[in-house]
């Protein structure tokens, strides 16, 4: 889809006046010309750390270092990507948004999507409707179904929980009554072709339909799973499109996002399951719809929350699989913890047969991540010979090698070198060998230097906050082989960035660069005052 027009995010932000905006979240107090603070709607806090400066449009917390511009207040703040936080802001403000291609293919396509989009939205509320007032034997099975696994009426209205009646015509019969054409119908991925034939039918027929929604809530598709009597696979869902793209939705994700940057997220393994943690009382659960977290999920969680329970089965949750991508997560600086289920339960059933308060024991009890792989192993091992232990220490290799220097570490390798019965330095020294694992894989972030040794960031910092304060350094002291030497690309963008807007750090700040953009604000934050902008010309 094509991007909104310079222009009009131009207006936008002209529009938006930054304590207007950040105030509807905290309640803000002056502390000097052009800068507010008050305390940070991003993390929990007594004292004000968030600091707003109003002219430039930028926040940033000292306690928890977000920190943007108003696109990435808005974006946080409401779990949104920078086009829809765009558009969040342009509602808010009354702005008509264009786009850099208004070519008339491109209007066209905008129409179709959404028309798509409404011809789902009115499919969610036909399936339910059939749930909510069963017409038929088979319906009235499947509520029965639903009862029998203890998820009750609030929740599946929640979720708009559906029933697709049995036969081809139906949705589409009620959808041609509203003026939906097969094009748009299929297009929405409600039809398919009839077996052999030209014929559009009804995609769904006889089964329990979980409407799935975008970030923005928007019902995207479903996931349709069979009744008790209902044949064919588990689930069939809406085939991929422009609009489901199955690798960057989590079911739950719309209802997650209200609460889960305050509480962080459980991750179950299935659409069911998210009902009944949500009916327990764990208000935000997504799932990632019986695949591992894909890289793109994990960027949509990311927007939401790091903090992640994962409530798996257990032996899914120890499955090579899982625990590959749960270290991606690890990389990207989630904080994961494991509620393991017994294994081949999930937490409907748990919920159905033992109540609410056995799965909310079960989260109080999760285990870090780390702590749950180890004793994994431990439990499975065979430790009565020596190659046993060899093979318990390269089982747990590849956790030692994300974990960084901590209290856990420690604690970790005590604790394995008391069941080898070694010497705990002996053990420490093993597991940071570099060896390949005995099945010949490598773990992906085995050579990666843990980041708690790495003190050169604090360094970098420092020198880019007195270019800042000195901007008459800054073509000097970032010179391209200073710059070069920094140690993250972040750093090298900062510093570039600096030198070529010495006078004004915060003109042309790069639209799609938000990491650069929080920075700069985090830096501008903590500078020594003069703020270099308010020098008013450029002074070399
Ligand atoms: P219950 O058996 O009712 O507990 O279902 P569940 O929703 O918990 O599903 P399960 O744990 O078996 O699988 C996890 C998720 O994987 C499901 O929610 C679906 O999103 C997906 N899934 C399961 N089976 C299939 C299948 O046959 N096809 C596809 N495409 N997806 C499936
Ligand atoms: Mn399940």
């Amino acid at each position: 889809m094509a991007r909104y027009t310079e222009e009009s995010r131009q207006r936008v932000r002209e529009a938006t006046d930054m304590a207007d905006l950040v105030g509807q979240y905290t309640e803000l107090r002056r502390s000097g010309a052009g800068r507010i603070t008050g305390r940070c709607p991003f993390h929990e806090e007594r004292t004000p750390s968030l600091s707003v400066d109003v002219d430039r449009q930028l926040f940033h917390c000292f306690g928890c270092e977000a920190g943007g511009d108003l696109f990435d207040f808005v974006a946080q703040r409401e779990g949104l990507d920078f086009p829809a936080a765009l558009e969040f802001l342009a509602r808010r403000a009354g702005i008509e948004l264009e786009r850099e291609d208004d070519s008339p293919e491109a209007a066209a396509r905008r129409r179709s999507r959404t028309r798509q989009l409404e011809a789902l939205q009115r499919a969610a509320v036909f399936y339910a409707r059939h749930l909510t007032r069963p017409a038929s034997p088979q319906a009235r099975d499947a509520v029965e179904y639903l009862r029998g696994r203890g998820l009750l009426e609030p929740v599946c209205a929640r979720f708009q929980i559906g029933y697709a009646p049995p036969g081809h015509e139906t949705l589409r019969a009620a959808s041609h009554r509203a003026g939906f054409s097969d094009e748009e119908l299929q297009g929405a991925g409600l039809l398919r072709l009839a077996r052999g034939g030209q014929t559009p039918i009804d995609r769904f027929s006889d089964r329990l339909m979980f409407p799935v929604g975008d970030q923005q809530g928007r019902i995207v598709g479903f996931g349709a799973r069979k009744t008790v009597g209902g044949r064919g696979p588990k689930y069939v869902n809406s085939p991929a499109s422009a609009l489901y793209r199955k690798s960057q939705l989590l079911y739950g994700s719309h209802h997650a996002r209200a609460h889960a940057r305050r509480a962080g997220a459980v991750v179950a393994e299935g659409n069911t399951d998210v009902l009944a943690l949500r009916q327990a009382g764990l208000a935000p659960v997504v799932a990632a719809m019986g695949t591992a977290l894909t890289e793109r999920q994990l960027k949509e969680l990311a927007r939401l929350t790091k903090r992640l329970w994962l409530c798996f089965d257990g032996d899914a949750a120890g499955e090579a699989a899982t625990l590959r991508g749960m270290e991606l997560a690890v990389a990207q600086g989630f904080s994961i913890h494991v509620a393991a289920l017994p294994p081949g339960q999930d937490p409907a059933d748990l919920v159905a047969s033992e109540g609410a308060d056995a799965l909310r024991q079960l989260t109080d009890a999760s285990r870090s991540l780390a702590r749950f792989h180890v004793e994994r192993e431990l439990q499975r091992a065979d430790l009565s010979s020596a190659e046993g232990k060899d093979a318990l220490i390269d089982a747990v290799r590849g956790v030692f090698a994300w974990l960084p220097s901590s209290v856990l570490r420690e604690d970790l390798i005590a604790t394995i070198a008391r069941r080898l019965e070694v010497d705990a330095r002996l053990v420490a020294a093993w597991l940071t060998t570099e060896t390949t694992a005995a099945d010949g894989t490598d773990s992906p972030l085995r050579s990666r230097p843990s980041p708690a040794v790495d003190h050169a960031p604090g360094a970098a910092r420092e020198l880019l906050l007195g270019c800042l304060s000195d901007p008459s350094t800054a073509s000097d002291v970032l010179d391209d082989r200073q710059i070069a030497a920094l140690p993250t690309d972040l750093h090298r963008r900062a510093a570039r960035h600096i030198r070529e807007h010495r006078a004004d750090p915060t003109a042309a700040l790069p639209a799609d660069d938000h990491e650069l953009v929080a920075f700069i604000a985090a830096l501008l934050a903590a500078a020594p005052s003069p703020a270099p902008a308010r020098l008013g010309h450029e002074s070399i």
